[in-house]
């Protein structure tokens, strides 16, 4: 007889083989990531082959159209669409329903039985959910780039109704840091696409470096994006670095090509250009945005570095100067929401400067507080006359919160609560829960991280709606977002290595109902999951 712990274990490997259906050796058994709100397996399996017909009409066929690509490398062949609504056995059928309007804009309805596959969902977005849980259904080698031999693509027979609990369910990229290639960029959004993440703020704008193509003010990229400094480097040191320099820049075709590439994914792009600090890459490039302007312009750009506040000089000219960035950006990027940052201002440097102080006495303003509110609604009032809103992290709220404003809770979730229960949208970004820029188990064994330490159990346990907001204003949370600031990370292996597995359990607390998280049974999964990584050659940590 086993003893207590052997038996222990033999049921846990038990439960992780019994999940994870291989190419070789499928099995009916089911683990996808995030997990759906309700799932009901059966026996029996749908087999897909070269000749399975994939049925779709209109803006469902652009989504089988996905399907078709997402199944083609692995499987060595490229199903054929039939554009109908008719029925058929050993078909996969796509199709909007009106009557599914009850589970939502992104939910859909997934069917697998021996002779058809169907999904259903009232608008695109759901079908294209619906798609990648299909994916995950399949054999883990489904994601391979190259084709799989003597492989059986089943799908094990389900029932699945499922939407999500929260409508924003974010990463955010650090660009601004370390550059962030276009290529990987898309590759990256792919893999957010797999686990129904919907949304990608990207930091687009820092001290190290200005990274968007703004026509008016050229040299915001001609010197702002290539000063070769970082957190890990002085810019001597990244001399003669090459490719491997920090510096780079989306041109504004590219940001085009980006947005677009997302928007097939439905994930909305949210920029970030960072105001009224983290702005010392654009005052380097504009001195005249900065506090002293004369000092600076008498220096060559590359000494200005250590000679800038990193804070901008909130004068009218200012003003003006970051609206007509925003212009640009708006013509870029259809996201509602557009990310002006807002923290870590240090307005002891407002303190000092006579300038400054004249123009709170001028604006009859009380304090810097005061003064770092006033800049941020004007910029509020511009993007809201433009029919954007504005998003800004927690310190927004100090000196009187603009009357639009969303606020991103990142210092803990007290920001959070404070605006929620103002009648302000927020989203939940706290350090303690979603800085993907921490350690994730004891740092000797860890590539150099920012500091902190976030394990991977502690991003699942995540509950983004604390107790302390009151019940009728619990609709403002409007969902979650985790961060991978760019200091430390240089390379894509090394952006994946911070973000898996962390991501995947974020995307549960963005995605599944509170009542079904369970953390044992998330581990089992994301075994199985891995392997879709491996498969697919993207990096991860290795699990405890
Ligand atoms: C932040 O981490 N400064 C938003």
């Amino acid at each position: 007889m086993l003893d207590g712990t052997h038996a222990r274990i033999a049921i846990i490997m038990a439960v992780i083989t019994a999940i994870c259906p291989a190419a070789e050796q499928p099995d009916k058994s089911v683990s996808t990531i995030p997990q759906p709100v309700s799932m009901e397996i059966s026996d029996g399996y749908f087999q897909i082959g070269p000749d399975t017909r994939i049925i779709a009409e209109n803006e469902a066929a652009a989504e089988a159209a996905k399907l078709i690509d997402s199944l083609a490398s692995a499987m060595g062949f490229k199903l054929s669409l039939a554009n109908t609504s008719r029925r058929r056995r050993g078909s996969i059928s796509l199709r909007l329903d009106e009557d599914l309007s009850k589970l939502g804009d992104e939910g859909y309805r997934l069917r697998v039985s021996p002779r058809r596959v169907s999904i259903r969902a009232k608008e695109p977005a759901g079908l294209f959910y619906g798609i990648q849980t299909l994916r995950q259904l399949l054999p883990e080698q489904v994601f391979s780039k190259r084709k799989v031999e003597g492989a059986e693509w089943k799908v094990p027979c389900v029932r699945i109704t499922d939407y999500p609990r929260f409508g924003w369910r974010g990463l955010l990229v650090d660009p601004a840091r370390h550059f962030i290639p276009k290529q990987d960029l898309m590759r990256f959004i792919d893999i957010m696409a797999l686990h129904k993440f919907n949304s990608l703020q990207i930091h687009l704008t820092d001290d190290q470096g200005w990274r968007i193509e703004i026509r008016k003010y050229p040299e915001l990229t001609r010197t702002g994006a290539w000063m070769d400094y970082t957190t890990m480097l002085s810019g001597q040191e990244a001399e003669g670095f090459g490719d491997k320099r920090p510096g780079g820049f989306y041109s504004q075709d590219d940001i085009r090509e980006i947005v677009r590439y997302a928007a097939e994914r439905y994930i909305n792009i949210v920029p970030e250009i960072e105001m009224p600090a983290h702005t010392g890459a654009a005052i380097i490039s504009y001195p005249e945005i900065g506090l002293y302007p004369e000092k600076l312009s008498a220096l060559p750009a590359e000494k200005r570095w250590f000679a800038n506040e990193r804070v901008l000089a909130p004068r009218p000219k200012t003003v003006e100067f970051m609206q007509n960035v925003l212009t640009e950006v708006m013509e870029l990027f259809p996201s509602d929401y557009i990310h002006i940052g807002g923290d870590e201002a240090n307005i002891e440097h407002w303190k000092k400067s006579e300038e400054m102080q004249a123009l709170k006495r001028e604006l009859g303003l009380k304090d810097e507080a005061e003064l770092h509110s006033w800049f941020i609604r004007q910029v509020d009032s511009f993007l809201t006359s433009h029919g954007r809103r504005l998003v800004g992290w927690d310190e927004i709220l100090q000196g009187g919160l603009a009357p639009g404003a969303t606020v991103m809770s990142w210092r803990g979730q007290q920001g959070g609560i404070t605006a929620a229960n103002a009648g302000h949208d927020v989203v939940m970004a706290p350090t303690t829960h979603t800085y993907f820029d921490y350690y994730q188990g004891p740092s000797e064994g860890e590539p150099r991280a920012i500091g902190g330490n976030l394990p991977l159990e502690k991003v699942y346990r995540f509950e983004p709606i604390p107790k302390d907001i009151t019940a009728e204003k619990t609709k403002h949370v409007l969902g979650v977002q985790g961060q991978l600031w760019g200091e430390y990370i240089s390379t894509a292996e090394h952006r994946y290595y911070m973000a898996y597995p962390r991501a995947a359990a974020l995307a549960e607390v963005g995605w599944s109902p509170r009542a079904a998280k369970n953390y044992e049974n998330f581990l089992a999964r994301l075994g199985c999951h891995l392997k879709r990584f491996d498969a697919a050659g993207i990096n991860y940590r290795k699990l405890d």
